[in-house]
């Protein structure tokens, strides 16, 4: 984990909800799927937290959506602005190698899945990934890598098949490993397949230090007959679905 300046290389919209913002990539250490950043933000107390959606030897992306007091200044910045940057932080998705995976997210979710995909695909052939959305302007298609099978969901019916991604998903079978990053609800309705295949679910949650000082993030995770409290920002945000206790 280290503490870095980084100028901003690009911050466009995506779409009229999201942004993509990419800085340099100034840090000695490398990104894995799942590993997020913790950016500082003028006139915010804290940082905000954002998954990493690509990273390369020179650059770092991520994708984000304005929500709030911190999002809107970060939407401000412009080329060439600094802006101060804790990562890698987090732990990561496993790799599995040369399975039939399966893919499924919605929203901004999608961030971390586009650079998992990104890596699973140097080491399997067979990779679904179910994309859910509010409607066609919503889905981050510039940023979707190639080769890859999408199927695609639409609340409106905009784009792909109309419905929720679930839906769609469960007409499939045989995955033997899952991946998901998205709303709870989504997440929730996933784990049930942690039963029969493992499942690596991103989670989410309020941080304050995100670096696992102040456990102010912690969700409960099943440990042999009992179950501890873990931190999302330091034991996550990634976690096998059947060791989580939803709330
Ligand atoms: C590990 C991790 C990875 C994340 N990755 C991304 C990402 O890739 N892209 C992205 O757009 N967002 C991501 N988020 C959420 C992002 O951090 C928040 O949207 C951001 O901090 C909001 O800051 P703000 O000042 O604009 O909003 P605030 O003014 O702080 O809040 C605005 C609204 O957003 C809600 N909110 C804020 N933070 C969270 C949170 N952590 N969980 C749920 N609701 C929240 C608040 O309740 C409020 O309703 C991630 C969060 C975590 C913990
Ligand atoms: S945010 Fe402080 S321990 Fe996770």
């Amino acid at each position: 984990m280290e503490n870095v300046i980084c100028e901003v290389i690009k911050n466009e919209n995506l779409n009229k909800d999201h942004l993509l913002l990419e800085f340099e990539n100034n840090f000695k250490e490398d990104f894995y799927p799942g590993n997020f950043v913790h950016i500082k933000i003028e006139k915010c107390f804290l940082r905000r937290p954002f998954s990493v959606a690509r990273f390369n030897k020179k650059s770092i992306q991520i994708i984000y959506k304005v929500v709030g007091k911190g999002t809107e200044i970060l939407s401000q910045k412009t080329k060439g602005e600094s802006i101060d940057i804790i990562g890698p932080l987090g732990n990561s998705f496993p790799i599995y190698k040369n399975k039939k995976i399966c893919i499924i997210g919605g929203g901004t979710g999608i961030a971390p899945l586009i650079f998992l995909s990104e890596e699973l695909k140097k080491f399997n052939k067979e990779i679904f990934f179910f994309y859910g959305s509010r409607n066609r302007n919503s889905i981050f298609f510039s940023v979707l890598p190639d080769g890859i099978d999408y199927i695609f969901s639409t609340d409106d019916g905009s784009f792909g098949t109309k419905g929720n991604i679930f839906d769609i998903f469960k007409k499939f079978n045989g995955f033997e490993v899952i991946y998901g990053s998205g709303p709870e609800e989504l997440l929730k309705k996933i784990s049930k397949f942690s039963k029969k295949v493992p499942v690596y679910l991103s989670l989410e949650n309020y941080m304050a230090c995100g670096m696992g000082l102040c456990y102010g993030c912690v969700v409960k995770i099943r440990e042999k007959d009992n179950w501890e409290y873990k931190r999302v920002c330091k034991d996550g945000p990634v976690f096998r679905a059947d060791k989580i206790i939803w709330r």
